[in-house]
């Protein structure tokens, strides 16, 4: 299956970490850590296109040209609560990164997302915005937080996932198509209660030990 919007990262490290995440007798300490260095190893990957402009520096020896990341503001956009998860394994890399927050939750009956928390920084037009969130399912929720995020401003938006599902990509790309996926994985479906096949489970009871 191929989507246009989708941009699957299939480093070593990520699928064999990713399968250690699967494991169900993954206990809550390494679930978090194993999240954490995915999310570092995505990033990587998903800052490959940023533009950098030349910048003079001076050596302890001479003065020369290097370079500096351009272009606009980089902010992090947690969905809660499993994207709290991310947020550290990207800041890793990009400490200067502002982080905003939604607060999504699932109706468990109806699958429809239920928000309660918005924060982001004030100038989102000149931003460029990560939301981050291991699950990307029904697409509810992220079409959703993309909606918000658009609301006030934002234009660009990508969205970085652990595992993806045929469903909710293809909810993502008939609601933004501008909006381009990276994820570790596309899995292969959703089950009659809306969680990912083979997926993971849980992604916020497994990280913060709930349930
Ligand atoms: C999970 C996950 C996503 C959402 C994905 O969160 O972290 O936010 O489900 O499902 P969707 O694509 O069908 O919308 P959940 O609602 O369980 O909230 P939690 O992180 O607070 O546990
Ligand atoms: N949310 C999760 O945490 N896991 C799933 O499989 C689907 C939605």
């Amino acid at each position: 299956m191929e989507f246009s919007n989708l941009t699957i990262i299939r480093h070593p490290l990520v699928l064999h970490k990713l399968t250690l995440l699967r494991d169900r007798r993954t206990p809550t300490k390494i679930f978090k850590e194993l999240v954490d260095e995915i999310a570092t190893l995505m990033a990587y990957e998903a800052t490959k296109d940023l533009g950098v402009e030349p910048r003079g520096v001076d050596t302890p020896l001479e003065h020369t040209t290097g370079h500096h990341i351009s272009g606009k503001k980089l902010t992090l956009v947690p969905i809660l609560r499993a994207g709290l998860g991310m947020v550290e394994g990207v800041l890793r890399l990009v400490p200067s990164a502002r982080v905003g927050h939604i607060g999504l939750y699932r109706d468990h009956e109806t699958l429809q997302p239920v928000d309660y928390y918005f924060k982001i920084p004030g100038d989102a037009a000149e931003r460029d915005f990560f939301l981050l969130d291991p699950m990307l399912a029904t697409g509810g929720s992220a079409v959703a937080a993309v909606s918000s995020l658009k609301r006030t401003g934002a234009t660009r938006i990508r969205f970085l996932c652990l595992v993806a599902a045929p469903e909710g990509v293809q909810k993502l790309l008939d609601s933004h198509p501008d909006v381009q996926v990276y994820a570790a994985s596309l899995d292969r479906e959703l089950n009659s209660v809306g969680y990912i096949l083979p997926g993971l489970g849980d992604a916020g009871d497994r990280l913060f030990g709930t349930r």
